[in-house]
């Protein structure tokens, strides 16, 4: 029931075709796309077009992180590019219900991204229409930075919010994940865990790159997670 979403960003750009089906060839289940946009978050990063070049080689889901403002108008390009789930930060969009609603209209899953600092009351009115809350627990912009601990409070909390919606709703985890802190963060109610440097990091020195030795680490570590 666990998810593992490898982040592209900390990936071999040169050979990203190769970076996506060895990760999922390795094990991992999602394939986190990270949108930067040099407005929103201070870097920039890729966009539908390298989505759309991505698609064919894999059948794992893609998980399209926007960090970008506005939100709206990117939205039908990416799903044409063939994203399976768009998410964006509510302060990023001036009308967040709308733009929920334009993601499911473009037949994709929704979902609502939480910097560290944002109050997860922005869930309270749109539940019904999210399909995924993802919990940054980092400063959005950058790969290989370090966990903030109160994350873990806010997982607590936003699963007792599902629950109690009885809706089916992904949690997820974004940044600073690795293997010596994935249990815990499970533990805190996370089903789908978005690791970048650690995964990437850890295959760099292979060749062809491979991804299985760090992925069984990290689903050994979920293991001794009870439920
Ligand atoms: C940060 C991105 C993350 C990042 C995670 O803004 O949203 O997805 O790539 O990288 P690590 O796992 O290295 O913290
Ligand atoms: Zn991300």
């Amino acid at each position: 029931m666990y998810k593992i979403a490898p982040s592209i960003l900390s990936a071999n750009f040169a050979k990203l075709g190769e970076e996506v089906t060895n990760v999922i060839a390795s094990g991992a289940d999602i394939i986190h796309f990270d949108v930067m946009d040099n407005h929103y978050v201070p870097n920039l990063t890729i966009g539908p077009l390298v989505c759309s070049a991505i698609r064919p080689v894999t059948q794992a889901e893609i998980d399209v992180h926007l960090m970008v403002k506005p939100v709206d108008r990117i939205i039908p390009d990416f799903a044409k590019a063939g994203a399976n789930i768009i998410s964006f930060h509510p302060e990023a969009s001036e009308h967040i219900d709308r733009t929920l609603s334009l993601i499911k209209e473009n037949g994709c899953k929704a979902g609502l991204v939480f910097n560290p600092g944002t109050p997860l009351s922005y869930l309270d009115h749109v539940m019904d229409k999210i399909d995924l809350i993802l919990i940054m627990s980092v400063n959005p912009g950058f790969g290989g930075q370090k966990f903030i601990p109160d994350a873990l409070n806010k997982l607590r909390t936003a699963r007792q919010k599902i629950n109690e919606s009885g809706r089916d709703i992904m949690l997820e985890i974004d940044g600073g994940v690795n293997t010596g802190n994935i249990a815990e963060i499970a533990a805190a109610g996370c089903d789908t865990f978005v690791a970048g440097s650690a995964v990437y990091g850890a295959g760099k020195n292979t060749d062809p790159h491979r991804y299985d030795s760090i992925i069984a680490a990290l689903r050994a570590e979920l293991a001794k997670v009870s439920k």
